[in-house]
């Protein structure tokens, strides 16, 4: 099967952008599967440190593996949000395909030391690493005021440019102006394509990576990509399918106790949202 490099370099030639969807359960990983087969679709699987955590690292890899083979889909593992070098060489010790190095909290100094180590651990065990440089806000759940945007937090483009040319990062995570998490109104802020331009200009074709993808208009989503998004990140509207459903299912069949009875509704709210997702990024048919 072709690698994941692959894919990101026909991403770029094609002008579309492969989904990395976070789960956190086998039923979520599921649904994204079935909405990745329907449409035929390239995936990237996203567990952050406390998800891996829950669904466990060692589980994460074995069932990745194992849909990638029932279903012959090109299926990758990434870990999202790594937060120290120790996190990323044991995902990468354990099986995952890649990993985000997120030093964005880190001086920018820390921050390229730590991702150079990680782009050389990963490197001569074929693995791609993500570096971020700026700062996305917030975390993947539903917000009813939506957070201030720091302009100090915003990437800057010049900034980007050193940090890929001195870390030899295989893609960059960007903020330009998107957020973690969605405001219950389903509308975030609209994403400064202005900036986008300018950090496409700086850093000429290479990998861009758009986190906070939930609640973004998808006019937003369409411009990015042409500006050199080839992974945008969802959680949030995933996380929302699945606990609304939950609740609705529940409260309408309060005596019901069997989850494989309630659970199939769940899963189907979710494929639906990773299908439209996918739909927008343009990867379906992509295989
Ligand atoms: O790393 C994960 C993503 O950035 C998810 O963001 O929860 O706003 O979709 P989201
Ligand atoms: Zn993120």
């Amino acid at each position: 099967m072709p690698s994941l490099k692959y894919y990101f370099k026909k991403a770029r030639k094609e002008g579309f952008a492969i989904g990395q969807f976070n789960v956190s359960n086998l039923e979520t990983l599921r649904a994204v599967i079935l909405a990745a087969q329907n449409l035929k679709s390239p995936v990237i699987i996203g567990t952050s440190e406390r998800e891996s955590q829950f669904l466990g690292m060692r589980q994460a890899v074995s069932l990745v593996k194992t849909f990638r083979k029932e279903t012959g889909l090109p299926i990758f593992l990434n870990l999202d949000h790594g937060r120290s070098f120790r996190y990323i060489k044991k995902a990468i010790d354990l099986g995952y395909d890649t990993c985000h190095f997120d030093g964005s909290k880190l001086k920018l100094r820390e921050n390229i030391k730590i991702t150079k180590k990680a782009v050389k651990y990963a490197r001569k065990r074929d693995i791609l690493i993500e570096g971020e440089v700026g700062f996305v806000s917030g975390s993947s759940t539903l917000f009813t005021k939506i957070p201030k945007l720091n302009k100090e937090d915003f990437t800057d483009p010049l900034k980007a440019k050193n940090f890929i040319r001195q870390t030899q990062v295989d893609r960059l995570a960007v903020n330009v102006g998107t957020l973690h998490g969605m405001s219950s109104s389903g509308r975030n802020p609209r994403v400064n394509l202005k900036l986008l331009k300018a950090i496409k200009k700086a850093v000429g074709n290479f990998l861009l990576v758009l986190h906070g993808g939930s609640g973004v208009s998808e006019k937003d989503i369409r411009e990015a990509i042409k500006l050199g998004v080839v992974k945008v990140n969802v959680n949030t509207e995933l996380r929302v399918a699945y606990s609304n459903t939950l609740r609705k299912v529940l409260r309408g069949n309060p005596k019901e106790m069997v989850p494989y009875k309630y659970m199939p509704k769940v899963i189907k709210a979710i494929e639906k949202v990773v299908e439209r997702k996918i739909k927008l990024f343009k990867s379906n048919n992509k295989i």
